[in-house]
């Protein structure tokens, strides 16, 4: 199979050395609210805050080639009229060279057509919202050229929904602004309004000339392969009036041969404060003061580089945190590296944009965030804390969470609505996760309204209680927790069958008589039930944690006794009280979600259930490309099972390898005493792992995908949805905590390796508390037991605490058998 590039990580790079990469193989720039998305060919879109309502640029979903639309500079040389792009798209011309390098926050194109190399970083400078294209370009002739350089960006009309469908009202609305003197293009369509918002376009050099309507700059019958401006050598310096406005700057340079020139582009968001807002009417004056001294301070190549090094610093910084030295390059480099950057793009954006997410549909997601901050929160755990509040904050006086809200806003997004039974306990995991890493337990103490309403504050902690009471409030038939419109698996919506209430089963708790129960949440309340319980243990709430301890049994008494079919978990009983899930069905017999749930809150230990499941599992769902969803898929369609069965078998949530699921078993596995099996697992899907087959993976091989289709899917071991999942940080949760072994607890930082034999050692240096714990682990020598060794001295228990305050290091030895 075709290789399309590399991984260097020494730079902490993926280098693409084939510009047809099987899709678009993106990466993100932005680290807070200044947001942009870049291919390997240029293609992508900006955003600030929000990728709904404030998207800057354009981008075309589905269309061919797939990628269209980004942040391109044409080169012309001016004698032969010769022309191409220095990212390859638009013009896909022949090069003489190509190279991109996606980093941490950056990517780098290198390319090289007619003797003429060009390299172009784009990156979004710390702290700032904008966004930085460095151009440098070299003649490699040996005469003089002449070049006309045209940048490119469509400007998008703000709220990106109305943008992809109200034309009526968008080819009319466009307003742009040139300002020649600083060579500034000014985005301010909605700025008449009350919108008070605007985007600048800027380069560093004198303008030839500029275009600012798409119609013009491309040609009424011409395309992107081959603007008229371009083809031409000529702007046309176009004012847009409506239509489709655009930036594009005209440059003439002249390069004596082997001379470089380096030009700097910087396209941005700005915004008045609401003190500055001009009144009427004074609207249409742009602020551009502040904007102007953004422009002419990045202007000067020397603070672009500043720039450039202190994000370097950051992310060497962030990334030092944890880090790990062992015998499989996969393992290191993704942890290293990109499944920790994933987290970090995850949390910021949510499930909200990507090429497979359209910015538009979905906002933050209340179960996506809460898991999100599980691999994110020793990243930057002051950002962790304060998503937190804000997801508690959407959180209604039931306990029950609005599944989404809008990062702009931060109100819970109604449509939506707020019965996926599931959300509500995510809450445990995440601030329980924030709470281990950071021993902050003032955090609990915070006043939190309910759906943001002034004067219905309760503390965090009566917050994360509501979310137990939400799960308790609403059982069904079999004492099971009821699935409502759905748990994890969105499209498994057992009550939409029969638009009648089912009037065998009223309750307060379920007003529509609805009766669809899931093992899935039941496993769940378990697991965050333990955790609050070891909370309140912790904080000596003796009373708080034995009335949970009860609900916690019988729950697990519910699972064990409605739940078990005999060699797994079932996953659910439909509106009608049938089973799903189960070896009476004849399709979707087994399900991973609610074996690795119950699995991983350790119901049925007792009765040692879980090796049984786990040899299920191996049995019914495991598959060289990783383990399925369920098993047989749905070859139908099912009224009774909703949108998991409109997916044909083997794609998505109809019996495709949903990532997201894998590392719940990779985790019970290790937690079951069998890491080769957890190990072998986590290769399985792992995208360095399967770099190699990136013909058939498709997806970026540095990046972990949604889903890659299921055995009975024609495209067996492809990839799609990349970036955005929950992969990302359940890997990171179940290779660095479970596999690894170190795991934050409230007592101290857990070391408990689970590898594979083959490992004889491996390293691990991991900032916890603000104390840096250098561990090492070895095996035993012959005669030798296995022991824990801290700063020289033997101890008894896996836990190691915190030192005393002057240290700032500790050093671990750990001997395994
Ligand atoms: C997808 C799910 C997704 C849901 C969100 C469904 O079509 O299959 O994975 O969570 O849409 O709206
Ligand atoms: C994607 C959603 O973002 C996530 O919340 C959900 O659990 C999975 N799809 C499974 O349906």
């Amino acid at each position: 199979m075709k290789k399309y590039g590399y991984f260097d990580d020494l730079r902490k790079e993926y280098i693409i050395t084939h510009p047809d990469t099987p899709l678009p193989w993106i990466n993100y720039l932005g680290t807070d609210s200044y947001f942009s998305l870049i291919s390997n060919t240029g293609g992508g879109y900006s955003f600030y805050k929000d990728a709904r309502y404030r998207r800057l640029t354009r981008y075309r979903y589905n269309n061919t080639p797939f990628d269209s639309n980004g942040k391109y500079i044409y080169i012309r040389e001016n004698k032969t009229g010769k022309f191409w792009s220095t990212t390859w798209q638009p013009t896909r011309h022949t090069m003489e060279m190509y190279q991109c390098q996606h980093g941490l926050g950056y990517t780098t194109i290198q390319s090289q057509a007619e003797k003429i190399h060009s390299n172009v970083t784009y990156f979004v400078p710390l702290n700032e919202n904008l966004e930085i294209w460095k151009i440098k370009i070299t003649n490699h002739h040996t005469h003089t050229v002449d070049l006309s350089l045209f940048s490119f960006v469509e400007f998008c009309l703000w709220d990106a929904q109305g943008d992809a469908t109200n034309f009526q009202r968008n080819f009319n609305i466009g307003e742009v602004e040139i300002d020649s003197a600083t060579s500034t293009i000014y985005h301010k369509t909605e700025y008449r309004e009350r919108r008070n918002h605007f985007a600048f376009f800027s380069c560093s050099e004198p303008l030839k000339g500029y275009d600012t309507q798409r119609e013009k700059f491309i040609g009424s019958y011409h395309s992107m392969e081959s603007p008229v401006v371009v083809e031409n050598g000529n702007s046309l310096k176009s004012h847009a009036h409506g239509w489709a406005p655009i930036g594009s700057h005209h440059i003439e340079v002249t390069l004596e041969p082997e001379q470089t020139k380096e030009i700097i582009f910087i396209l941005g968001y700005s915004e008045n404060k609401k003190s500055e807002k001009f009144s009427p009417p004074d609207s249409q004056i742009l602020n551009k003061e502040k904007v102007n001294q953004k422009i002419t301070y990045y202007k000067d190549p020397k603070n672009v580089e500043d720039a450039f090094i202190a994000l370097k610093r950051y992310w060497d910084q962030l990334l030092s945190k944890f880090t790990i030295d062992t015998p499989d390059v996969h393992t290191n480099r993704m942890v290293n590296i990109w499944n920790q950057y994933q987290c970090m793009v995850t949390f910021n954006l949510s499930r909200s944009a990507s090429f497979f997410e359209s910015g538009i549909g979905r906002g933050m997601g209340f179960r996506d965030s809460n898991q999100d901050i599980l691999g994110f929160v020793h990243l930057i755990p002051e950002k962790a804390r304060q998503r937190i509040l804000d997801l508690a904050s959407t959180q209604m006086p039931s306990g029950g969470a609005y599944h989404q809200y809008q990062p702009l806003t931060k109100r819970g997004n109604h449509e939506l609505g707020s019965n996926f039974n599931d959300d509500p306990l995510w809450l445990i995991l995440s601030t329980v996760a924030y709470l281990k890493e950071t021993g902050d337990f003032d955090i609990l103490k915070e006043d939190i309204p309910f759906e943001n309403q002034k004067n219905s504050e309760k503390s965090l902690l009566t917050h994360l209680e509501l979310s137990l009471k939400y799960t308790l409030d609403r059982l069904g038939p079999h004492g099971l927790p009821l699935i409502g419109r759905a748990d994890w698996n969105d499209c498994l919506n057992l009550n939409c069958f029969s638009e009648e209430p089912n009037q065998s089963f009223q309750t307060t708790a379920n007003k529509e008589g609805k009766i669809a129960e899931s093992l899935f949440i039941a496993g769940q309340f378990v697991y965050a039930a333990k955790q609050m319980n070891e909370l309140f243990i912790y904080l000596k709430m003796v009373d708080k944690a034995n009335h949970y301890s009860g609900a916690i049994q019988k729950m697990e008494e519910a699972i064990v006794q409605h739940g078990w079919d005999g060699e797994w978990f079932l996953r659910a009983y439909d509106d009608r009280g049938h089973k799903v899930g189960s070896h009476e069905n004849n399709e979707g017999q087994i399900y991973i979600e609610s074996q690795g749930m119950c699995l991983m809150a350790e119901v049925g230990k007792k009765m040692k259930l879980a090796t049984k499941t786990l040899a299920s599992v191996h049995r019914h769902l495991a598959t060289p490309h990783g383990i399925m969803l369920h098993h047989p898929p749905y070859t139908r369609y099912h009224l009774e099972l909703g949108e998991i069965s409109s997916y044909p078998p083997g794609y998505k949530e109809n019996g495709s390898i949903f990532c997201h699921t894998n590392p719940w078993i990779m985790i019970a596995e290790a937690m079951n005493g069998n890491p080769e099996q957890a190990y072998n697992y986590y290769l399985r899907i792992n995208p360095s792992a399967r770099e190699h087959l990136s013909d058939l993976h498709r997806c970026e091989p540095y990046i972990y995908a949604q889903t890659i289709a299921g055995y009975d899917a024609p495209t067996f071991g492809e990839a799609k949805n990349s970036w955005l999942t929950g992969t990302a940080a359940w890997n990171f949760v179940a290779i660095s905590q479970y596999i690894l072994g170190i795991h934050p607890t409230f007592n101290g930082l857990t070391i408990e390796p689970k590898v594979p034999q083959t490992w004889l050692e491996y390293k691990v240096s991991r900032l916890f508390r603000g104390v840096i714990y250098s561990i090492e682990v070895k095996r035993v020598e012959e005669g030798e037991n296995p022991s824990c060794e801290v700063d020289g001295i033997q101890v008894n228990s896996s836990t190691i605490p915190l030192p005393d305050v002057s240290k700032k290091e500790v050093k671990v030895l750990i001997k395994i058998p």
